[in-house]
């Protein structure tokens, strides 16, 4: 194994993602207002940003170690020091979502030590790997004549938590923790100021953040690797052919790396399965991915999985039901105005409730049979992840807001609308002609 070496040439991959930047998705204005958020802000805006530059008072760290919560109060004024950060209420689900690491510091700082990377790192690359920044969230002069080339601007933009899903504290410019929450994965910008940088769209999948590359090149990788019995050469290949948009939430559990896209947290409250593979109701996926992959300090047991974590305190299970409830209250985007044909779409939805028989499956007001599952063979789909999870079938696909998230299939093996629908002609033998293809499409592309 040569660390070094493999570092070298990650960090060579990250740069390159920086500089090739050129796929940004079109992310159309109509689109903004489709998000849950309602544009109150309880967000971390109200920050001056004289708060990036004052130096941290004693006390800033709550005892166990979260920096979660996002209301600034005055209690660091008596030593002149930053505002003291609130954990979230554990009756605010956006709050919970946006700002809340459940204390995956332990993972994130004392394992990864995600903060000596993110400390060089320059605001263009953190843009590379995927990073957002809400710009909501950082004055507007500031950010007008922020440089973001400067690995300080990275870090005034972490004391505003402005770093869309990074939560870190620092101490005299210095990162001394930094933690994920769910809106890593489950957020994006909608790119209002510049590519990646703009207003929160809570729930829109991430599809340009590459966890896998920036696991790969924190320093603690090896530490990592070992606790899951591998070397770091190992992990690092796995993690870095993931690419962006995708993650293995089952990686560090078996070992095999087959990473799925990362699915939208929007348009689910009436869907009774989460995950691809319907692993279970809303609350049991948050808790398994809190715990399993942020390093949550919380509770997860599945005696299924062989899986029995328990912390205390428990700084996850109180608040599922407040995530749950902002999960589910995020609507799925509607398709911008013009987008597509509607003509064809009327016709496609004919085509999907009859010959095509899309509906048998796709059906109810989110498009999806759940608690129904099907067995890979019956959807021509790949088996692998199927046969890595507990039902070893796949769930319908909720169906609102596809428009907003190419590619398709949990392994992105349909690039377009076009490609799921010839998946589907040929595996049932539909003979649909070309224009009924076409319609089908657009009615896809429609909802
Ligand atoms: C590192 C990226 C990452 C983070 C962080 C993350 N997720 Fe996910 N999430 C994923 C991936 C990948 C999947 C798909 C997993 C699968 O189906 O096998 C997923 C699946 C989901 C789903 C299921 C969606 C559906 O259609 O069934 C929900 C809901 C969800 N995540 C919510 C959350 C919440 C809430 C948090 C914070 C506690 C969170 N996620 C943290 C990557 C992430
Ligand atoms: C037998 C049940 C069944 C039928 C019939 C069916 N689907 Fe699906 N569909 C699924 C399942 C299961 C998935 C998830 C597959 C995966 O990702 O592994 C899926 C996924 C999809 C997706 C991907 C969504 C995304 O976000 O990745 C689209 C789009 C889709 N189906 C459209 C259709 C259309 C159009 C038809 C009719 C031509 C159809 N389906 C017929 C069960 C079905």
């Amino acid at each position: 194994m040569n660390r070094t070496r493999s570092s070298a040439i990650l960090a060579l991959a990250v740069l390159g993602l920086a500089c090739g930047d050129d796929d940004e998705p079109d992310l159309d204005d109509g689109a903004d207002d489709s998000t849950a958020d309602d544009g109150d802000d309880d967000g971390p805006s109200t920050v001056t940003a004289d708060a990036t530059t004052a130096t941290s008072a004693p006390g800033t760290e709550t005892g166990d170690g979260m920096t979660t919560g996002v209301d600034e109060t005055s209690g660091g004024s008596t030593t002149g020091g930053p505002p003291v950060r609130e954990p979230c209420d554990i009756e605010d689900g956006r709050c919970i979502f946006r700002y809340d690491t459940f204390g995956d510091e332990q993972l994130w700082t004392d394992v990864l030590r995600l903060h000596e990377l993110v400390q060089g790192l320059p605001p263009t690359m953190a843009l590379g790997v995927g990073l957002k920044v809400d710009a909501d969230a950082v004055p507007a002069d500031v950010l007008a004549s922020a440089d973001l080339e400067d690995p300080a601007t990275t870090l005034a933009l972490l004391e505003l938590d402005a770093v869309v899903g990074v939560m870190a504290e620092v101490e005299d410019g210095t990162i001394t923790r930094i933690g994920i929450t769910c809106a890593l994965c489950h957020s994006t910008v909608d790119d209002s100021v510049a590519p990646g940088i703009g207003a929160r769209l809570d729930g829109w999948p991430n599809r340009d953040l590459d966890p896998g590359a920036i696991i790969a090149l924190t320093p603690g990788l090896s530490t990592y690797a070992e606790s899951l019995g591998v070397d770091a050469a190992t992990a690092a290949a796995a993690l870095t052919s993931w690419g962006p948009g995708r993650y293995d939430a089952r990686f560090n559990q078996d070992l095999m790396s087959a990473p799925v896209l990362i699915p939208p947290a929007y348009g689910l409250a009436e869907v009774e399965l989460e995950a691809y593979t319907g692993e279970g109701p809303i609350s049991y996926w948050n808790a398994y991915v809190a715990v399993t992959q942020m390093g949550a300090q919380g509770n997860f047991s599945d005696a299924e999985l062989g899986i029995d974590i328990m912390h205390d305190p428990d700084l996850l299970t109180s608040k599922l039901p407040a995530l749950r409830d902002y999960q589910f209250s995020i609507a799925a985007p509607p398709p911008p105005d013009g987008s597509f044909d509607a003509e064809a779409a009327a016709r496609g939805q004919l085509l999907f409730a009859g010959v095509a028989q899309c509906s048998t499956c796709h059906s109810g007001p989110a498009f999806t049979d759940a608690p129904t599952l099907h067995a890979p063979e019956e959807v021509g789909m790949d088996p692998t992840e199927a046969a890595r999870s507990k039902t070893g079938l796949y769930r319908t696909t909720p169906l609102r807001g596809a428009w907003q998230h190419p590619p398709y299939f949990h392994d992105g093996s349909a690039a377009t609308f076009a490609d799921v629908v010839a998946h589907y002609d040929a595996l049932f033998e539909l003979g649909l002609t070309e224009g009924e293809r076409a319609d089908l499409a657009a009615y896809l592309a429609s909802l």
